[in-house]
């Protein structure tokens, strides 16, 4: 039997579809997981996952409380054992254009310190689009092949890795005694069209790239299958490493080969930006007919003396970027124009699209940024768009295609209220600047029902509190009948595990009737079995909750969603205070915007967003009584351990050997704090020629003061 599109689904099958699948899925589960006895294929098993996500993607009110797309990922995790990464798989930073690719060069000049001019040899290499995987070899031999999966632990999948050719089981040459060799596996466009051919004829589900094809490829179960398919692999990069054989990336390329792997080809040492930009339009003519996919180009500063100085920024390296190829384009309606009020109280205009595929995925919405955005497009509902789809970044407007505007089409007029609770809609403007804001803001704060539903939605998120279980649904849900209004009342549903299974039950009713009545059918009265699952989910629910009343500190800050504190930023303040109390005390202390702002990273925006969030009393309080339910557990010092770890540090007058930058970067990631400011708690001040005051603030609060040379052999 074939299953009815997902386009085609009423809302009412949708809702027994999903129904369905949950039910279907959970079996496969469970027969997996605790039988071990699985009764379908994994490509079987992804499209039925597939297909549930699509149809919850079209109805996201219909989502159950125990949909299985909030346990993405169980399965495939549960399958493969966990590896921890020696040292962490980094991403890339991205650069669009040439001018982007200049800032980067011009960044890691910075950096360095060097003059105008002085070039720096760069390594440049195809970004092979495939899925990365470490190699690891002891005393040459392959010892454990895992997934990149989060970037600090991902899979085992060493005895899928042994069949693909290119992977050596036992290196050449004199490898060092322990070697992580990194790289992409990919498929070819041969390998998959024959493979794609292949699952047609036997009568199973095609992979939409090969990409797709390479990653389901590797994450089989069983590696005869993996065995029987074509997979391929560069090596680009290296984890752990017991020694250096060589100074450069292109020195280690150069290894690599001798060790007995492939490298690509292409790849080409550059001498400067000139060099850069003509190898990534020489790529860009060769892409169709170099027979695999790729998805840019990757610069790699050459020196690796100079990669260790330039360090890292939050999970990419200062020493390497991605120059992205130009997105993919395809034409389509605006069929309408939504405003969405974020938790910041923000007005997105998305546009609603008629689905379109682009570069293999269905795009129905696209963002059109703000109120300026489509005036400069002037998108009128009805108009024919061309919208671009890059990587995993949103959907864009791009342009309107004028020639094909329907007649009649009337501007857009972009409202001046929160089409959520009426209030005014702002833009407000920079006192500083003069400059005004180029997103309108509801004024409406906490009467708001939208901001204040999107900061409990993104309390729970991924990033935050990580609730299993509890979906944007389910917090509208309980909003709406008056269980939530801040993050504490989250914590207070396990006191009142009755109430949540009757609103969970009510609600299931009422979709349910609605759905009999869309159906003409007359209400019925649903006892027993439901029940039973209804109790499943509020116990499963009441546990998730309690499990995260332990919490790490930078989660919790970053799950306050305090505006323009994200992820990266509130790692930087957790790292800082470390403690909750700390975090608290420094929150109240006169100088808590400057010592927020002496740290690298944040600037006065951030700074400022932070003290203004707790200048307000209704956020201090509404985080007390939130505590009240929490363990919060402190920021983990670096591991490293170091003369300097611990220490607050203070640079000051010119430094002759490193920029102020680099100083700041290596000192922090020795474990010490930098600060901007000299005070009592400060250890140690680094002063050199020209320093001024604060070296007199040095000596009144008697702080240790070094000159640069001094520094330097303290960190060795
Ligand atoms: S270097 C710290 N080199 O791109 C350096 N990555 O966006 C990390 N990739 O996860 C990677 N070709 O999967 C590097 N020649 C290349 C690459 C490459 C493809 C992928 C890789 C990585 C992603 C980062």
């Amino acid at each position: 039997m074939t299953a009815k599109p997902v386009e085609k689904l009423t809302s009412a099958e949708a809702e027994k579809e999903l129904d369905r699948l949950a039910r279907e899925i959970d079996a496969h589960d469970r027969r997996y997981h605790a039988e071990d006895a699985p009764t379908i294929s994994d490509a079987d098993y992804d499209a039925l996952r597939r297909r549930n996500a699509a149809i919850e993607e079209r109805f996201p009110l219909l989502v159950r409380p125990d949909s299985p797309s909030h346990r993405v990922g169980a399965k495939a995790s549960a399958k493969f054992t966990k590896v921890v990464h020696a040292r962490p798989m980094l991403s890339l930073d991205n650069a669009f254009s040439d001018e982007d690719v200049a800032d980067f060069l011009g960044r890691v000049r910075r950096f360095l310190g060097l003059k105008e001019g002085e070039e720096i040899a760069v390594m440049a290499e195809p970004k092979i689009d495939g899925l990365s995987a470490s190699l690891r070899y002891e005393k040459g031999v392959l010892v454990q092949g895992a997934t990149r999966g989060d970037g600090q632990e991902g899979e085992d999948i060493t005895a899928n890795l042994r069949t693909i050719s290119d992977i050596p089981l036992r290196l050449k040459g004199k490898p060092p005694a322990v070697l992580e060799v990194r790289g992409e596996v990919y498929m070819t466009h041969k390998a998959f069209e024959a493979l794609n051919k292949r699952q047609e004829k036997d009568g199973k589900p095609t992979y939409a790239n090969p990409r797709n094809s390479a990653a389901g490829s590797v994450r089989q179960l069983d590696p005869a299958i993996t065995a029987s398919r074509t997979l391929n692999f560069f090596a680009y990069t290296w984890g752990e490493i017991s020694e250096l054989p060589a100074k450069t990336q292109s020195g280690m390329l150069e290894k690599f080969r001798e060790y007995g792997f492939t490298v690509n080809p292409l790849v080409k040492l550059c001498d400067n930006l000139d060099e850069v930009l003509k190898f990534y339009r020489d790529i860009e003519t060769k892409r169709a007919r170099l027979g695999y996919d790729i998805d840019g180009v990757v610069y790699k500063v050459d020196r690796l003396d100079l990669q260790e100085r330039l360090g890292f920024v939050s999970r990419s390296p200062r020493w390497a970027t991605a120059h992205k190829f130009p997105a993919e384009q395809a034409e389509t309606v605006l069929e309408g124009i939504e405003i969405q009020v974020g938790r910041t109280g923000k007005l997105a205009p998305v546009a609603r699209l008629k689905p379109v595929t682009v570069g293999g995925v269905v795009v129905r919405n696209a963002t059109l940024h703000n109120e300026d955005e489509i005036a400069r497009l002037d998108a009128r509902v009805g108009d024919t768009v061309m919208i671009q789809r890059a990587g995993d970044v949103i959907p864009q407007v791009l342009r309107v295609i004028l020639e094909k505007r329907p007649r009649g089409a009337k501007p857009y007029k972009f409202p001046d209220k929160c089409p959520i609770c009426g209030s005014h809609a702002v833009r407000e403007v920079d006192e500083k600047t003069g400059k005004v804001d180029v997103d309108r803001r509801c004024t409406g704060g906490l009467i708001c029902d939208a901001q204040t539903v999107e900061r409990l939605k993104y309390f729970v998120a991924r990033d935050g509190f990580d609730i299993e279980g509890l979906g944007g649904t389910m917090i509208e849900l309980f909003y709406d009948k008056g269980l939530l209004k801040e993050p504490a009342d989250i914590f207070a549903l396990t006191e009142k595990p009755e109430k949540v299974g009757r609103i969970l039950a009510e609600h299931r009713a009422v979709l349910s009737e609605e759905r009999r009545a869309a159906e003409g059918k007359e209400p019925v009265k649903t006892k027993g079995k439901k029940e039973e699952r209804e109790d499943k989910v509020v116990e499963n629910l009441m546990a998730a909750i309690e499990r995260r009343r332990t919490i790490g500190l930078d989660r919790l800050i970053n799950a306050l969603g305090i505006r323009h504190v994200g992820e990266t930023t509130a790692r930087l303040i957790a790292r800082h205070y470390r403690t909750i109390d700390a975090f608290m005390d420094g929150m109240k202390a006169e100088n808590a915007r400057e010592e927020l702002e002496s740290q690298e990273g944040l600037g006065g925006v951030v700074a400022e967003a932070i003290c203004d969030f707790f200048a307000e009393k209704h956020n201090v309080k509404a985080l007390n009584r939130l505590l009240e339910w929490l363990t919060v557990t402190p920021m983990a010092a670096p591991s490293r351990s170091s003369p300097v770890s611990g220490k607050t540090v203070v640079f000051t007058g010119t430094l002759e050997k490193m920029t102020r930058q680099e100083a700041k970067a290596r000192a922090e990631s020795l474990g010490a704090k930098v600060s901007g400011s000299v005070s009592a708690k400060t250890d140690i001040v680094v002063a050199g020629p020209g320093a001024g005051s604060k070296l007199k603030d040095a000596q009144k609060h008697n702080v240790q003061v070094m000159d640069e040379d001094a520094w330097l052999k303290l960190i060795g």
